[in-house]
């Protein structure tokens, strides 16, 4: 067994949405150990929540900087080798950049940063600094997703037509209409999310599941957002049309005011000899259209999916894994790429995608800030 990788993690205390998983996750193949963190702006929480999952306390700073400083201190052979940004927004792109510079690997957070050219030099610093990147879109480590992407790959759609994905939650409705509950929120607060809240938050996964389970780029996008209130200055719904190719068009609808949704993600595939669809609340099934025989419907852990589905299945088909898995499948791959181990290209989103992510992100608010209007991604 090879030794544990010593992590770091930014943000993702104990009042936050996204640190249980992080932990969970990278505990799942027994591949990290958390050797150091600052889980909160405020020292004193940080400590609080060290003792509270039982971490030992003298490699909890007081703040992002301190841990780079004290961290560089150490000998090599002790020092955190991989950090995961876990913090809203604004702050990805500085601390990955200083990760990188210091030569330490990164898992970050998505969107992976606020605008598309911070993305731009976090690739090049990426690149100077030939460390692992990985962007944590979760739902690429479901079982059944990879096999969907393995499955175009093999093509068994043929010639893809259409492509339609929809991110719909509705927990912001009870919050926006409050003039005082939205300004609470940071994913509506510009400076802290960056131009956009619903794109940027959950339009953005499905964006990057259409990328990933296709290998198709979206070459260009018309966006059409709903602000809700005339002074709420963030998009809180969005429908985008999308082009990949001449004859590959589609859809991708992302909504914080769906109301009574809670994570309805869902991603459908159409090609000229059948279709594919999955749902994220319904995660162990992968439904096969045709229109020559019935509905067929693929499930995790069977001999008959592919080796990038079955490495993400731990279990015995019949056992449901979900997004904690997804995510553990998501560090088990990063583990491989930080050892110099095999692995596929498919095992974690890289600094490649979280560009294209914000590339993304900006065409929608470019598209409906100039009046609904056709953009260009690079
Ligand atoms: N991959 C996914 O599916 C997914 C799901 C949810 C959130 N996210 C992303 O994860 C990030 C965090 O989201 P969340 O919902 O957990 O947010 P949150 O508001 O629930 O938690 C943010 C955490 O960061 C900490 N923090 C804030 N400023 C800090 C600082 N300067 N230094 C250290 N810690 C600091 C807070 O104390 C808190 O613990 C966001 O970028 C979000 O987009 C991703």
């Amino acid at each position: 067994m090879p030794r544990k990788i010593r992590l770091g993690i930014l943000g993702g205390g104990g009042d936050s949405l996204i640190g249980v998983l992080h932990r969970v996750a990278a505990h799942m193949f027994d591949s990290y150990e958390i050797v150091g963190a600052v889980f909160s702006p405020v020292h004193e929480e940080s400590l609080a929540f060290a003792r509270q999952i039982d971490l030992p306390t003298d490699r909890i700073y007081p703040d992002f900087d301190t841990l780079v400083a004290e961290e560089m201190k150490l000998p090599e052979s002790e020092r955190m080798e991989v950090c995961a940004v876990l913090t809203p927004n604004f702050l990805h792109f500085p601390m990955a950049k200083k990760l990188l510079e210091h030569g330490f690997h990164v898992i970050c957070e998505k969107p992976m940063t606020t605008t598309y050219e911070e993305a731009k030099i976090l690739e090049d610093a990426q690149r100077s600094a030939g460390t692992v990147f990985a962007v944590t879109h979760t739902y690429t480590g479901y079982p059944m997703v990879r096999q969907m992407r393995e499955m175009i790959r093999a093509g068994e759609l043929g010639r893809i037509h259409k492509v339609d994905a929809q991110y719909y939650q509705g927990w912001i409705n009870p919050i926006i209409h409050d003039k005082e509950k939205r300004s609470s929120v940071w994913r509506l607060d510009p400076k802290k999310a960056g131009i956009s809240s619903c794109m940027g938050d959950i339009g953005v996964h499905a964006f990057n599941m259409v990328e990933y389970t296709t290998g198709l780029k979206i070459r260009s996008l018309l966006c059409d957002f709903n602000y809700l209130y005339d002074d709420n200055q963030m998009d809180v719904d969005g429908t985008v049309l999308v082009r990949l190719d001449k004859h590959v068009k589609g859809v991708i609808r992302a909504s914080q005011v769906a109301t009574g949704e809670e994570n309805g993600l869902a991603i459908s595939i159409y090609g000229e000899k059948g279709g594919l669809r999955w749902e994220q609340e319904r995660p162990n099934f992968l439904y096969r259209l045709s229109d020559s025989g019935p509905l067929q419907v693929y499930k995790p852990g069977h001999a008959y999916n592919s080796p990038l589905s079955l490495d993400g299945t731990k279990l015995p088909p019949g056992h449901p894994e979900g997004i904690f898995d997804a995510m553990g499948n998501i560090y088990r791959g990063v583990a491989r790429a930080i050892r110099g181990e095999a692995y596929n290209d498919g095992e974690f989103p890289t600094i490649t995608d979280g560009v294209r992510g914000l590339d993304f992100i900006e065409a929608t608010v470019a598209s409906h800030k100039g009046g609904n209007i056709w953009v260009d991604l690079d």
